[in-house]
């Protein structure tokens, strides 16, 4: 088998990655093979990359790349017993497993979900990270139908399915893009698009009652002038809050210097009653299974930007790193 391996971190990654041959991979007795379809990329991928991840995440190097996937099932382990082999299966594999951008790879049963039946591979690919993530933000959060929601980022993976998931549970949503996204995005669904380049989303969105932060930096901040008094912040790219980090297994130093950095934030948040929390996508079968049903219901539609083939993978990363997708960039592996 073939597989994309980073061998060293750094800012300028791209030189320590490269295809290498490996041995297949045996499955557990709770595992599957699979032979890959199409791969997707996400920004942890190129984070992990650049040495970005490392405090919750460092294995031995050189490693394999991917966490998002689509493919066949070609082996299985006995306690297997939901899945057959010529399933087509979908999943974003635990970090232990990490390496989907391969021609093939191993996944923990409880991982993975059938494709859904309306949707090419490629598409499946991209659904899974994203679609959890925005699951489990939006139930942490606990979106109700006639809330106002502001999603920052509308255009991204992330903010791509959140702006249809959010009008799929009831929301009124308020979402910011660029010019040239405009109209798509709208497409989407989302009922007031706010143009970051020419519009200050902190008037237009104004008095919102949950907040979406996928950009973090400066903008988590800014959600708190905005949102009505005992609204809801769930950041996925913003500071991260304690318990968040002990349940990733954070160093408790670490734990106490983020702690520092975010007084004056959590204080700010506490005068205004703010829930905060920053959410880790916690994928599972489950899942994956409702993600299939509203996808298979017309409810939610995957949203690919580009797609290279397994020699230009490289580009790829490349691409996504500009921060610039529209939607998901996929790679395809197999046929
Ligand atoms: N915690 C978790 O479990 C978790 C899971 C998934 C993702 N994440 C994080 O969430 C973030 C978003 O992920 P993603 O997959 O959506 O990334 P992405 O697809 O690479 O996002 C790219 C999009 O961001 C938009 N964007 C960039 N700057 C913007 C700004 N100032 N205002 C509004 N939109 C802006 C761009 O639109 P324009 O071209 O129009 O600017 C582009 O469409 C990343 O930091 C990622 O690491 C975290």
């Amino acid at each position: 088998m073939k597989a994309l391996r980073l061998h060293a971190y750094g800012k300028n990654f791209y030189k320590n990655l490269s295809v290498e041959e490996l041995d297949r991979p045996q499955p557990g007795i709770n595992d599957v093979v699979i032979e890959v379809d199409a791969a997707a990329l996400n920004p942890v991928d190129y984070k992990m990359a650049r040495g970005k991840v490392k405090i919750v995440l460092d294995p031995p190097k050189p490693f394999s790349l991917g966490f998002d996937v689509a493919g066949t099932i070609i082996a299985k382990g006995m306690n297997v017993l939901d899945f057959k082999i010529g399933d087509q299966i979908y999943a974003k594999v635990p970090w232990s497993q990490m390496g989907t951008i391969a021609t093939h790879c191993l996944i923990d049963q409880e991982y993975l979900a059938i494709v859904p039946s309306s949707i090419s591979m490629q598409e499946a690919a991209g659904l899974p990270l994203v679609g959890c993530t925005v699951m489990d933000s939006f139930r942490i959060g606990k979106l109700q139908k006639g809330m106002k929601i502001l999603i920052l980022g509308g255009s991204g993976g992330i903010g791509s399915f959140a702006i249809q998931y959010a009008k799929y549970l009831g929301a009124e949503v308020f979402t910011t893009t660029s010019t040239k996204n405009l109209e798509w995005v709208k497409a989407l669904g989302a009922d007031h698009v706010i143009d970051y380049t020419k519009e200050d989303y902190r008037k237009k969105a104004q008095g919102v009652d949950f907040v979406y932060d996928t950009l973090g930096g400066p903008h988590t901040s800014r959600s708190i002038r905005l949102i009505q008094k005992g609204g809801t912040i769930i950041s996925i790219a913003g500071h991260y809050d304690t318990d968040t980090l002990k349940e990733v297994g954070v160093p408790s130093i670490y734990i106490r210097i983020n702690q520092m950095a975010m007084s004056v934030l959590l204080l700010r948040m506490r005068l205004k009653k703010i829930t905060y929390k920053h959410v880790w996508s916690q994928p599972n079968r489950e899942k994956l299974e409702e993600i299939a049903r509203l996808v298979d219901a017309g409810k939610i539609r995957p949203i690919i930007d580009r797609v290279y083939p397994f020699e230009e993978a490289l580009d790829a990363f490349y691409y996504l790193q500009t921060n610039r997708a529209k939607g998901k960039v996929v790679v395809t592996i197999g046929k």
